[in-house]
């Protein structure tokens, strides 16, 4: 419009995971400092329990109200947001194809043959692909990366978004909002493996552990797996006969007994680190051309004591705690100090909120 200039209405990202919606709004100030983020609004509500069962939402009612909530707690002003379908609905295979063919052929071609690569009904499945480059097959072949993600999973979310009063201006997938994620803030990280090594990013949340695999910021491979710290706190509650909230409580404030860290957290941290390495094998059983040479930790989990070095020890690889806000400066209507330490959670939300800057 005339005189308002062509400043793009904000974006926040939003994270709408089994256990909480995360808010998380950036903007980059111009300033000295090259590609600095400032955290603009920023909050998370819990869901109510039972609204999000296995990633898929259950009462999009209870959903709409949580996003309501955190959209008014953090105070963004954004009705744009960018979401993420998870990774368990969304299939992503890299495919070969010759090279000759257009853009308009290529989807021809990948809809004919999707039933080979997608293990759901063709009708529930939104497909996308994206040209990655030349192949390392042939010359005359180009590697094409396949996305292929359940339609009533992403209905269902726009839906909650819809009784919030938002729109979804993006829809992204979970693993690549990490992979930029971790490109964007994860300072000097191009440097912490050498060229013959890829890098991993595990989430561990609340129900699932998704381990992604990044080759120079691609997502090559995600498989998930159903664990994550709710498995600690019912463990917690049972073993010491305590109310789940009393237990996610002490969890992570302290107040449990000396045999809780060689009794139940060294065993669940094994069992975490077992998973990732499980998820590893099928990565190199799949496609042995690369040895992961980094692992980044994210999701709630990452921040047990002790974590990244269960993990490296079993997995041969080093570990790194995200911490997205590490080199960013705040508004001041944002808790700095609990965003701070609860940024490994954050990183999906982080990587959404960077798509207001494509
Ligand atoms: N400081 C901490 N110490 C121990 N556990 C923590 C800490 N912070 C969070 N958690 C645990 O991490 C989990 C939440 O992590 P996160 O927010 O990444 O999950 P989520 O994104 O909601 O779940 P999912 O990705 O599985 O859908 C909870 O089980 C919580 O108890
Ligand atoms: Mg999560």
């Amino acid at each position: 419009m005339f005189g308002l200039g062509n400043k793009k209405p904000p974006l926040a990202g939003l994270d709408i995971s089994s256990s909480a919606v995360k808010l998380l709004e950036l903007s980059q100030p111009k300033g000295p400092v090259e590609r600095s983020f400032r955290v603009e609004s920023s909050a998370a509500e819990p869901l109510p329990k039972g609204s999000v069962v296995e990633r898929k939402i259950t009462d999009i009612e209870a959903v709409g109200e949580t996003i309501k909530r955190v959209v008014k707690r953090s105070g963004t002003k954004a009705r744009r947001v960018a979401i993420a379908v998870s990774g368990s609905s969304v299939i992503t295979k890299v495919i070969s194809l010759p090279a000759s063919l257009s853009d308009r052929e290529m989807e021809e071609q990948i809809n004919l043959e999707a039933d080979q690569y997608i293990p759901y009904a063709l009708e529930d499945v939104n497909l996308d692909f994206t040209v990655l480059g030349p192949s390392p097959k042939g010359a005359d072949l180009v590697d094409v990366l396949l996305a292929g993600s359940r339609r009533e999973n992403l209905a269902d979310r726009l839906a909650a978004l819809h009784i919030a009063g938002l729109t979804a201006a993006v829809i992204d997938v979970e693993g690549y909002a990490l992979s930029n994620a971790c490109e964007a803030f994860i300072a000097g990280i191009s440097s912490m493996t050498r060229r013959e090594q890829a890098i991993a990013v595990a989430d561990i949340g609340a129900n699932a552990i998704a381990v992604h695999v990044l080759d120079e910021g691609r997502v090559i491979y995600t498989r998930e797996q159903n664990l994550g710290g709710s498995e600690l706190t019912a463990e917690i509650a049972r073993r010491f006969q305590l109310s789940p909230e009393e237990a996610g409580s002490r969890k992570r404030h302290g107040g449990l007994p000396a045999s809780y860290e060689t009794d139940v957290l060294a065993p669940f941290m094994d069992a975490i680190a077992q998973q990732i390495s499980r998820a590893l094998q099928f990565f190199y059983s799949a496609s042995a051309q690369k040895e992961i040479g980094l692992i980044i930790l994210a999701g709630g989990n990452a921040n047990l004591p002790g974590i990244d070095a269960v993990i490296k020890e079993k997995n041969n690889a080093e570990t790194l705690v995200a911490q997205p806000f590490a080199g960013m400066s705040f508004s001041s209507r944002v808790d700095s100090k609990t965003l701070l330490a609860e940024g490994p959670a954050m990183l999906v939300a982080a990587g959404l909120a960077l798509r207001g800057f494509d």
